[in-house]
């Protein structure tokens, strides 16, 4: 394959490798764990839009939206309706804490099995559900599905991707999940312009082929060599390395893989250690960077894309188109963010996709304002809608290169090996639990904030954007077991990272605080 290359950041050490095909399909498969997070985030919005369904289980949302006097604004307030969206959030809240011994026990590939085989059982619970029970422990095995995928696929990305294109592969992830959700949209497309309770049925049930993708993926992926190394397979991760590398060099980063592991077994408890001093840049980052990424509002078009448009004045087909376009142009902007992450670095993709979805909230919210205001009456033209749908297209690129992907990225590869699957599992929890806040509260925000929903979200974009600028130092192309030299290198963080740290191991460390 390719020639080789040798990573060239100045004070890391640079490790050889190749491009090999391996490497590009054992990722590629690994990414498909993403499908299914992203094919549950893209089909529940159209659902609940769906006029048999509501009939069905929610019929007195369904009255309240064939009432066309009302205020726009709360046309589709209903906590029983949004509980069906975000119980599952919950439930992926709770399996990512224990997915994390899973990952670390028996490696990241059988957590991401387990993921897929409980989606499996979800979907099928939803497509056959007779009644809301059903509706909603379909939901929450759904849910432990996803938990148990977002904890182990980007913690597989970044370990097997080579340290300059981490990047670009842990981006795969947030490929699959944007795939997800377009392909959900398309099914609900098509599925809401059938008949009686089968489109809602279909839409639900077909949560299961994503699940299967991802069952079957597991079974044939090979583990990462950091992972073999922390269960005791040494040979097999140099074997696995070598090959995934496409040379027989790699004593360097074999080696730092070893030493992480050593340092990482003297380490007991990965949750007690986590609140250690030396590790506080990364428990603030895994806490702040989810939280911050929701609190983009992305999912309020996410989920409620379809709903939102309809409250817009737009027709129930039309409505899902929009919705299907808008993930249309994220999907596409997501590989910027895959070309560019590894070239220009984390920081400014960051930066700018702020700027940029600031300046559209803002705009969004002053249009619906001027054109709802306060009372939530009143209707819209052609033009204006348009021009919202344009704006949101905006927004939704700004995220697409910028906190989208890059709110799964850093968080995977910030964490050395001692406290790795700890972070993973509190990054994936606290995405999960502001995903439910969102998801839960949105349409009762949107009741009672009205337009100043997105001047809320927007506020929050500011502090998001100016916490970057402040506190996350540059992290393309430094190999994940030497990420200490960049906390140590910023003027926050370096007074957490005592100097042997850069050096030392975690075993010494803790020895040495204790
Ligand atoms: C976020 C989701 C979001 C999705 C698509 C992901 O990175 O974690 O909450 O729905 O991107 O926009």
């Amino acid at each position: 394959m390719a020639g080789g290359f040798v990573s060239q950041t100045p004070g890391v050490r640079n490790y050889n490798y190749k491009l090999t095909p391996k490497v590009f399909v054992t990722c590629f498969i690994g990414a498909f764990g993403g499908l299914i997070f992203g094919y549950d985030l893209g089909i529940s919005g159209g659902v609940t839009s769906m006029e048999p369904f509501l009939e069905e289980f929610f019929p007195y949302v369904h009255k309240k939206m064939k009432n066309a006097h009302e205020n726009e604004y709360c046309r589709f307030d209903s906590q029983l309706l949004t509980l069906f969206t975000s119980s599952l959030y919950v439930a992926a809240l709770i399996s990512s804490l224990f997915a994390s011994t899973i990952t670390r026990v028996f490696g990241r590939k059988w957590s991401m099995f387990l993921g897929g085989f409980t989606f499996f059982i979800g979907s099928a619970f939803n497509g056959f559900a007779q009644n809301i029970a059903m509706l909603l422990i379909g939901r929450i095995l759904l849910g432990f599905g996803v938990g148990f995928a977002n904890q182990s696929v980007p913690v597989y990305l970044s370990e097997m991707a080579p340290p300059n294109l981490r990047g670009a592969f842990n981006n795969g992830f947030q490929v699959a999940i944007i795939f997800g959700i377009v392909v959900a949209t398309i099914i609900n497309y098509f599925t809401a312009q059938m008949k009686g309770n089968i489109g809602w049925r279909i839409s639900l049930g077909l949560a299961c082929v994503p699940a299967v993708m991802i069952m079957i993926g597991a079974l044939i992926l090979p583990d990462t060599p950091n992972s073999l190394i922390e269960r005791g397979y040494s040979e097999e991760a140099k074997k696995m390395l070598q090959s995934i590398r496409g040379t027989d060099e790699v004593d360097e980063e074999f080696q730092d893989l070893i030493d992480a592991s050593e340092e990482s077994k003297q380490v007991k408890h990965p949750w007690r250690n986590i609140l250690l001093p030396r590790y506080r840049p990364q428990l603030i980052m895994t806490c702040f960077i989810p939280f911050f990424q929701q609190l983009t509002g992305i999912n309020v078009i996410t989920f409620y894309a379809p709903v939102l448009f309809q409250t817009l004045g737009f027709g129930s087909k039309a409505s899902l188109l929009s919705a299907m376009v808008t993930g249309i142009i994220e999907l596409l902007c997501t590989f910027v963010s895959v070309f560019t992450v590894d070239r220009f670095g984390r920081r400014v993709l960051f930066l700018q996709g702020g700027i940029q979805m600031l300046i559209s909230q803002i705009a969004i919210g002053a249009m619906i304002g001027v054109k709802f205001g306060v009372a939530g009456t009143g209707n819209i033209g052609k033009g204006d809608a348009n021009l919202i749908v344009a704006l949101i297209c905006i927004y939704v690129a700004g995220f697409a290169w910028s906190w989208g992907p890059l709110g799964w990225l850093v968080p995977s590869e910030i964490s050395p090996l001692e406290i790795r699957s700890a972070a993973q599992a509190i990054n994936v929890s606290v995405n999960m639990f502001f995903t439910f806040l969102v998801a839960q509260l949105f349409l009762t925000m949107l009741c009672h904030m009205k337009f100043g929903l997105f001047f809320f979200f927007a506020f929050f974009v500011v502090l998001m954007t100016i916490f970057i600028y402040l506190m996350l130092p540059e992290t393309k192309n430094v190999p994940i077991e030497e990420m200490n030299r960049v906390w140590k290198a910023h003027w926050f963080w370096g007074r957490f990272i005592p100097d042997e740290a850069v050096n030392m191991g975690a075993a010494e460390m803790q020895q040495k605080s204790v």
